[in-house]
């Protein structure tokens, strides 16, 4: 699948959470539990703020903003 990370286009495996995402482009996702607890991990995808990114799959087209 196609996405971006703040503006930049990458290629990801479909089920990929945008954490996972993050990580695998070298970038500080934030992740501290992994498992949606700590709110530690927020990103923005589509416009939507406050995402999670461990808990967010993402699929073809999304956009992730980080802050
Ligand atoms: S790493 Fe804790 S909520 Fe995402």
């Amino acid at each position: 699948m196609n996405v971006t990370v703040d503006g930049t286009p990458m290629t990801a495996e479909p089920g990929r959470t945008a954490a996972a995402v993050l990580m695998l482009a070298g970038r500080d996702a934030g992740v501290f539990c992994g498992i949606g607890v700590c709110f530690n991990c927020l990103v923005e995808v589509n416009g939507e703020r406050d995402v999670r990114s461990c808990q967010r799959v993402l699929v073809d087209g999304d956009e992730v903003r980080t802050r």
